[in-house]
């Protein structure tokens, strides 16, 4: 017999679980005859990790052991990358890994029952509303604004008694702008020095807009404030699960108790290093990526199509009730994308050929988004 909600017996999870929005992966693409298949849904970097990331993975052969629960090596490595001290970074299986610490560590059910309060921008990453019904506490989600940044004003005046944690994305996934470097401190400045306020920068290194915040830059001022960082994007290592956050000691002295142990492997930490020793080539393919991003962001524009600012690695399009008719238009050229309910679809950054396949998609499509 299947579990049942109506069963009066047997294994039941948290209430939460069952309101818990579930988390749609990216689909496959559709596999179409004379036609390359390209998965533009999941924001990942179409290209391989560099070839002395894949020799390193290759020759790593101690994994009959456990590996470092510190990850020591990788954050002596981010140490002297980032130019901080290797205690301020704590590892985690992908940001996800290190954004659960961070929850799990500052907001959730207390004792009288009453839920801490988790602020994000909305639409946002779609992990974040799971992640934080998963802590216990309660999230309050902002509307975005017209254009896809972040209502920071309204953001700041959600914040009540039970606010713990606040989470800012940039550039925000899935509509791509970013936060000012002004607009963030001033925004961090407007919030109590104790409430959290996590800067997500999964796709920093894809940023070239010269006003952007950079997470670093302020956690060294503001000890509330923690940095999240990830080698699935621009390192290409998604499938090894490998991120870090971030802090000064007054987040990490209670981070590290909070740790899953041996979260990264051995294979993603050596990975990890060797992405980082040859950052250049990295940034090489980054910029590859990058130039791809703009290439499609000016190609939509010369349609007329109005796209919100794109500093990730993915566009957004904001088209409404007809989301899921383009995707599938674009499924039926063997391009997956992601369509977010009625409110627009969001295009991962992909191989030139696929990039150029959705322009012309988009040349042949006559209902072009709007702003929001
Ligand atoms: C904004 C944002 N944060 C975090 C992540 C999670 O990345 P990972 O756990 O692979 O580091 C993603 C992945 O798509 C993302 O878009």
């Amino acid at each position: 017999m299947n579990s049942s909600d109506n069963a009066p017996e047997g294994v039941r999870p948290r209430p939460v679980v069952d309101r818990l929005p579930k988390y749609a992966a990216g689909k496959a693409p559709a596999v179409i005859e004379g036609l390359t298949s390209y998965k533009l849904s999941s924001n990942e970097n179409p290209l391989p990790p560099i070839p002395a990331v894949l020799q390193a993975i290759a020759d790593q052969s101690d994994i009959n052991r456990y590996p470092d629960p510190l990850s020591t090596k990788l954050r002596t490595a981010l140490a002297e990358f980032l130019g901080i001290p290797a205690d301020d970074v704590v590892t985690g299986a992908g940001s996800l890994g290190a954004l659960n610490q961070i929850l799990s560590t500052f907001a959730g059910q207390n004792h009288d029952g009453k839920a801490d309060e988790v602020i994000y921008a909305w639409r946002s990453f779609e992990a974040y509303p799971i992640c934080v019904g998963l802590s216990g506490a309660e999230g309050v989600q902002i509307p975005l604004l017209s254009d896809g940044r972040h209502d920071l004003e309204a953001m700041a005046a959600a914040v009540t008694v039970r606010t713990k944690v606040i989470l800012l994305c940039t550039p925000n996934n899935p509509t791509g702008p970013v936060l000012t470097a002004e607009e963030t401190e001033r925004f961090i400045q407007s919030v109590p020095a104790g409430v959290v306020v996590v800067i997500d920068e999964a796709y920093q290194e894809f940023v070239r807009d010269q006003d952007a915040v950079d997470g670093i830059k302020l956690y060294r001022k503001y000890p509330n404030v923690v940095v999240l960082r990830t080698f699935s994007k621009a390192h290409g290592l998604a499938g090894l699960r490998v991120g870090y956050s971030v802090s000064g000691p007054d987040l990490t002295q209670h981070l590290r108790v909070a740790a899953t142990p041996f979260a990264v492997s051995q294979i993603a930490e050596r990975a990890a290093i060797t992405s980082l020793e040859n950052f250049d080539q990295v940034v090489a393919r980054v910029q590859s990526l990058v130039d791809e991003r703009d290439r499609v962001t000016a190609g939509l524009r010369e349609l007329g199509w109005l796209v919100p600012q794109a500093q990730g690695n993915f566009v957004w399009l904001n088209l409404g009730e007809n989301s899921a008719e383009f995707a599938a238009l674009a499924g039926e050229r063997a391009l997956s994308v992601r369509a977010f309910g009625n409110e627009g679809v969001r295009v991962s950054i992909g191989e030139v050929e696929a990039n150029t396949r959705f322009l012309e998609l988009c040349a042949s499509y006559t209902k072009a988004p709007q702003a929001s």
